[in-house]
């Protein structure tokens, strides 16, 4: 066993592993001497800077000389998402936090290295797409859509060990870091599998920019596969009325001329990626300065958040996201005061600025009446611009009987419609939502139309973290919130 893995435990201070690099442009990089420090010439950022803060929930790779080595690979390596694309979803955000649009965020739990192939892509694809254009339809308004995908491999864990059939070991941190196995050797963390995990997330992004562009995406199509799902729904009756009002609207703008052919927004969309921020090392070493505007982006994805666990304000987590450009989510959960939201805030979007700012509440079903509205209540009375999400996941799971960890469809729609609620009460807009689903047919949450009961949970259980919603029981959600969505209109902004 190697020592450490121990909470609060400080990484070793390495400077400037960062290095200047094209961030947005075709110019071929130019990697630095790791020790350059040129960095601050042309940035006011320093994305190495966490280094020096306290740290949770980071494992402690036995090899330093190692981790450094591939730190380096990863600077050297093309960004995986550009600044324009991560100024274009900022601008989407600040849109969305005025109450002109809806952001739609999902995906995987965690991303795997073991469960990786183009038909698992394309499903949650798929997924993303047709309730995207339910809410599109139901909202009355565009829906950007970010999928919790290239990159969704770090999970942070409640305890530091875990019991696997009478051993302990060291808990499984995510593919990015070690191997689920339930042996010793496996748990030790692994620099390479950041490399791993950076390949995987080059190849999603490759056929997701595919799908998005060539043709899956588009409108007629998703349609199509939204009435498969009615058609075949037991809850039927309920969203067939929509999907021939959406299914008219298209016919209408075909006979005016609207149609894929002539239309590049009905064939093809856009999508953005992202995922929790959590192992830092890698978060600094896929961060570049933009040559055009001299300031620093993670470019691992377009949005990135950080988790209810690693969000203290003066700890290194907070510290790499005051360094980056992108819009930035934080997790909000059910004991959090709203002093301490707003010193959040104000650490995180000092300049107010509308887009950068994603607050992703995860109370509980249970819990959500008693925090989310003194919140809401804070933050409108400071102000700030923040876009609302709601991720009715993270606070809603329990053990079933069966022993499975497991969600109810029930307790998720029922946060969802308190969300809306408070909203609505309080004059403030509800911008998104953030689901952990896939497109698989699995059963690991319960309920929906197809009535999941606790008895069904072994017959495809395929997560290797939290449960997720499979692709009915996600579309069914997207359904039957369109009604609050679409009450939730801009106007009530300016009361
Ligand atoms: C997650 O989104 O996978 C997660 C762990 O969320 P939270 O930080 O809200 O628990
Ligand atoms: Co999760």
């Amino acid at each position: 066993m190697w020592p450490g893995w121990q909470k609060g435990f400080k990484q070793p201070v390495f400077t400037g592993l960062f290095h200047q690099f094209q961030a947005f442009s075709d110019v071929s990089p130019k990697p630095q001497h790791p020790m350059s420090t040129d960095v601050n010439m042309t940035s006011q950022s320093s994305p190495s800077s966490w280094r020096k803060f306290p740290i949770t929930q980071q494992p402690d790779y036995p090899d330093l000389e190692h981790l450094q080595e591939v730190e380096n690979r990863l600077c050297a390596l093309p960004p995986l998402v550009f600044a324009q694309e991560i100024r274009d979803l900022k601008q989407n955000l600040a849109d969305v936090a005025a109450g002109n649009g809806f952001v739609l965020q999902a995906g995987d739990c965690a991303e795997s290295f073991a469960e990786f192939s183009a038909n698992k892509i394309r499903d949650t694809f798929k997924v993303l797409l047709q309730m995207a254009v339910v809410l599109t339809f139901g909202g009355r308004r565009p829906v950007t859509k970010i999928a919790r995908m290239a990159g969704q491999f770090a999970k942070p864990r409640s305890a530091d060990f875990e019991e696997i059939n009478g051993l302990s070991l060291p808990s499984f941190r995510g593919d990015i870091i070690n191997a689920a196995d339930a042996e010793p050797d496996a748990r030790i963390p692994d620099p390479e599998r950041m490399l791993r995990a950076y390949n995987q997330s080059a190849s999603t992004l490759n056929l997701l920019r595919a799908f998005a562009q060539g043709g899956l995406a588009d409108l007629h199509q998703v349609h199509r596969w939204n009435m498969s799902f009615v058609e075949a729904s037991p809850g039927k009756e309920r969203y067939l009325k929509m999907s021939e009002r959406i299914e008219d609207a298209l016919g209408f703008m075909e006979v005016c001329g609207i149609t894929s052919q002539t239309a590049p927004s009905i064939r093809e969309t856009q999508l953005f990626t992202s995922h929790e921020a959590l192992l830092l090392n890698y978060e600094e070493a896929l961060s570049r300065i933009d040559s055009f505007t001299g300031r620093c982006y993670n470019c691992s994805a377009h949005f990135v958040w950080i988790g209810e666990r690693t969000r203290q304000l003066d700890h290194a987590h907070v510290e790499f996201f005051k360094q980056i450009e992108n819009p930035v989510g934080v997790k909000i959960g059910p004991t959090t005061k709203p002093d301490d939201l707003l010193r959040l805030i104000d650490a995180l979007n000092p300049a107010n600025e509308p887009g950068r700012l994603t607050l992703i509440t995860r109370m509980g079903a249970d819990k959500l009446h008693q925090t989310l509205p003194r919140l809401v209540r804070a933050v409108q009375k400071e102000g700030s611009n923040v876009v609302w999400s709601s991720d009715p996941m993270h606070g809603n799971t329990v053990k079933s009987s069966s022993g499975f960890k497991t969600r109810q469809f029930d307790d998720i729609l029922s946060e969802l419609n308190q969300f809306f609620a408070v909203h609505q009460a309080e004059g403030t807009y509800p911008g998104g939502i953030h689901l952990e689903m896939t497109g698989e047919h699995v059963t690991e949450c319960t309920g929906g139309a197809y009535k999941i009961a606790d008895s069904d949970l072994a017959t495809r259980y395929l997560t290797s973290c939290d449960p997720r919603l499979n692709a009915d029981q996600v579309l069914e959600l997207a359904y039957l919130i369109t009604d609050a969505l679409k009450q939730a209109r801009p106007e009530d902004l300016s009361r």
